[in-house]
């Protein structure tokens, strides 16, 4: 496929909502022969298009621009009210006589999407849910490849259908959030090398393996299960150039002996993240939060207060399987090692 013949190397740096991918971060995995991954679910379109020109600043190579496909919701004040009940025993102790009504609930998808088109970066990926087909065939007249986000065989099926250019197959140990849109959330857990392989069975488009890649090994098996490249975030977030809060850095650098585990708790999707207080508080009654994007509009204020404390008990610490693997160094260095390594095999 032209667009991933366009890589010196089939490294793709997974998007990573929340801050860690910053221009700087997508800018220099691009330069160094990757694809830099700029995610977008949570910005306006202005604030896309500021971040797509600063990247632009700093590398005239393809990087790819990122976003969850939603609907937004409108949730009564009923449901509101017992999602904020829930998620007392988190604000209360912080002093506060009730949980803010955040002023949305998430940004306008056609808005972005049209952003996104104006953009023509030279790839889009989407996660939690699917295009129809005459979205996909404005990305291609606008000269942008798609790319779908899959957890099942099913899904990788369904982008194939709809005229994607290729999968990104996300094994159960990914970080961050699932993208399963197709059946129960709790149902896509098959790990990532029995994924692989499936997929890659099912479809004739390319497959990009994601979940629990960390060192060029990795890379080599990923691509001998199947996968044309890798997507790799956990590696990433640790990196010099990536934006998260230095409380989530420390406790990712530190998290050899923590589990990491999914939980739908800070979000109403399935997520994975290192083992924290906030989790614990929750689990009695996961199964009870509302859905993306309510929840995670509900607890942004808490993380926040949390973050603004550098108490990493409060925050979504998300992080895949293996984050114990990472190895904090600059984006450039990171990618040397990790084609130094695929060539020892
Ligand atoms: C902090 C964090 C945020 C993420 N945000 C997104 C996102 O916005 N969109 C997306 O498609 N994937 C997202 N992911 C998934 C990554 O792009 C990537 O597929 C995943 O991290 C691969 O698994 P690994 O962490 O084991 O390398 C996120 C992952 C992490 C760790």
């Amino acid at each position: 496929m032209e667009w991933l013949s366009l890589l010196k190397f089939p490294v793709i740096q997974g998007p990573m909502a929340g801050g860690a991918t910053t221009p700087a971060l997508v800018a220099a995995v691009s330069n160094a022969g990757g694809l830099g991954s700029l995610a977008a679910s949570l910005l306006s379109p202005a604030q896309m298009c500021e971040q797509a020109e600063q990247v632009r600043s700093l590398t005239t190579r393809p990087f790819l621009i990122n976003l969850f496909v939603l609907q937004t919701p409108s949730p009564s004040p009923q449901e509101i009210e017992a999602a904020s009940l829930l998620l007392k025993p988190l604000w209360e102790p912080l002093g506060w006589a009730n949980l803010p009504t955040p002023a949305k609930w998430c940004e306008d998808f056609n808005a972005q999407f049209d952003a996104l088109v104006s953009l023509r970066p030279a790839v889009a990926s989407f996660t939690f849910g699917i295009l129809t087909a005459s979205q996909v065939e404005r990305l291609h007249d606008a000269g942008i490849a798609v790319v779908g986000t899959v957890t099942t065989v099913d899904e990788a099926l369904a982008w194939e259908n709809i005229g994607a250019d290729a999968v990104v197959a996300s094994g159960v140990e990914a970080g961050g959030h699932r993208g399963t849109f197709l059946g129960p959330q709790q149902e896509a857990t098959l790990p990532a090398k029995s994924l692989w392989p499936q997929v890659a069975a099912a479809i004739k488009i390319p497959v990009i393996a994601a979940g629990a890649i960390m060192t060029g090994i990795d890379i080599q098996q990923a691509l001998q299960l199947g996968a044309s490249a890798v997507q790799m975030g956990s590696a990433f977030l640790v990196c010099d150039e990536s934006g998260i809060h230095p409380t989530y850095r420390q406790a990712l650098l530190a998290a050899a002996g923590t589990p990491t585990r999914l939980t739908r708790v800070f979000s109403g999707r399935y997520a994975r993240g290192l083992e924290n207080h906030f989790m614990r508080v929750m689990e009695g009654v996961e199964a009870r939060v509302p859905a993306y994007p309510v929840q995670n509009a509900l607890t942004t204020p808490i993380r926040a207060a949390g973050a603004a404390k550098g108490d990493p008990g409060l925050m979504s610490l998300w992080a895949g399987a293996d984050i114990g693997r990472a190895r904090p160094m600059p984006v450039v260095k990171l990618m040397q090692t990790l084609v130094a390594e695929m060539r020892t095999q």
